[in-house]
């Protein structure tokens, strides 16, 4: 089959005119929705008739998203809450609950990248690049998971990325949080099948497209002067970073809207067209969009086992 088209900018199947209206009366919860990625995804959900709860380390700083989220007319509440800290994450969702009802739609999309080497960091430093990047993200996504069981119905949205899927320096506590993001989505999803929740509660890992934010900002001159190589390789990298943040935003909303189930449990690059994708069906993406490891003449790969498989088969 050919490339999907790819997409910098919104398209017709994630427009907002596209999915206008699909989530009236329900709730959203948008982690790290200050700024960036997750104000976009804030909006875009909110455009789909979703109220919406907004999180981030300060309430006050996510006062333009919870603005624009009014301006489209559905109601929008902000809250300070580290995602990382299960005890504050418990209580605010106690709060979403009393201000705005059952909660239908997670998206983790809190994170954060030092883009420094492992052995410039303090293992401090190092621990809260992994944990920023999928401790939150499995607490929230655990937190809602007893009520979407008892009401069958959910969606839980994971922002990960491309680092999770490929090797690089300068990102190991990056990639290490969401390579596990990644592989979680995945398994979580597989309990829910398992347990016959598969078409009414979905979970997806998404890398939201190379989007210029102050995440993506340039390494730290202490960085650049140890490895002067890399500070301008990650220049001429970061200049192709061209995707819009609207463009997550809105393929968080049609997901979320049970649109593309398809792709229930799998690892999507939202600069990818979704509509081709998910007209693949299950079926056609049997394999696809999935962590994996390629073994020298095709050892399978079937969960802990390989050795047995292979010698009951010889
Ligand atoms: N920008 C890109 O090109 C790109 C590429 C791949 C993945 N991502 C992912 O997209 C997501 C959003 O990134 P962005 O580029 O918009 O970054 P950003 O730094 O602009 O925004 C991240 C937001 O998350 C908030 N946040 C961080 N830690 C938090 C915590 N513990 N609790 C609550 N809020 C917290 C920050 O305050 C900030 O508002 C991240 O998960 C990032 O890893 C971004």
């Amino acid at each position: 089959m050919s490339q999907p088209a790819l997409h910098v900018d919104v398209y017709q199947t994630i427009s907002p005119e596209a999915l206008a209206g699909l989530n009236n009366g329900k709730v959203a919860v948008v982690t790290g929705a200050a700024r960036g990625i997750g104000k976009a995804i804030a909006i875009s959900i909110a455009k789909t008739g979703a109220n919406v709860a907004l999180l981030d380390l300060d309430a006050e700083r996510q006062a333009d998203t919870k603005a624009e989220c009014e301006k489209v007319g559905v109601k929008a509440f902000a809250y300070a809450c580290d995602v990382t800290n299960h005890d504050v994450s418990k209580q605010v969702y106690a709060q979403i609950q009393r201000d705005l009802g059952d909660v239908h739609i997670v998206v983790n999309n809190a994170g954060g990248n030092s883009r420094r080497p492992a052995h410039m960091e303090t293992w401090e430093q190092f621990w809260r690049g992994v944990e920023i990047n999928v401790k939150g993200a499995l607490i929230w996504s655990l937190l809602v998971l007893p009520d979407f069981r008892a009401r069958r119905a959910g969606s839980i949205i994971n922002i990960a990325s491309r680092a999770g899927t490929v090797t690089m320096p300068f990102a190991a506590a990056y990639s290490t949080g969401k390579a596990g993001l990644i592989r979680f989505s995945a398994c979580l999803q597989a309990e829910l099948d398992q347990d016959g929740f598969g078409d009414d509660i979905h979970v997806y890992a998404l890398h939201p497209g190379a989007v210029k934010t102050s995440m993506t900002i340039p390494i730290a001159d202490d960085v650049a002067k140890e490895y002067p190589g890399m500070a301008e390789k990650w220049g001429n990298f970061h200049k192709l970073f061209r995707c819009v943040p609207e463009v997550c935003g809105q393929t968080c909303a049609f997901l979320s809207t049970g649109r593309g189930k398809a792709l229930h449990g799998k690892y999507f690059d939202c600069e990818q067209d979704i509509g081709t994708v998910v007209a693949a069906g299950r079926e056609g993406l049997e394999g696809l969009y999935d962590l994996k490891v390629e073994f020298l003449g095709g050892l399978p790969n079937d969960g802990g086992t390989v050795s047995s498989s292979a010698l009951e088969k010889a």
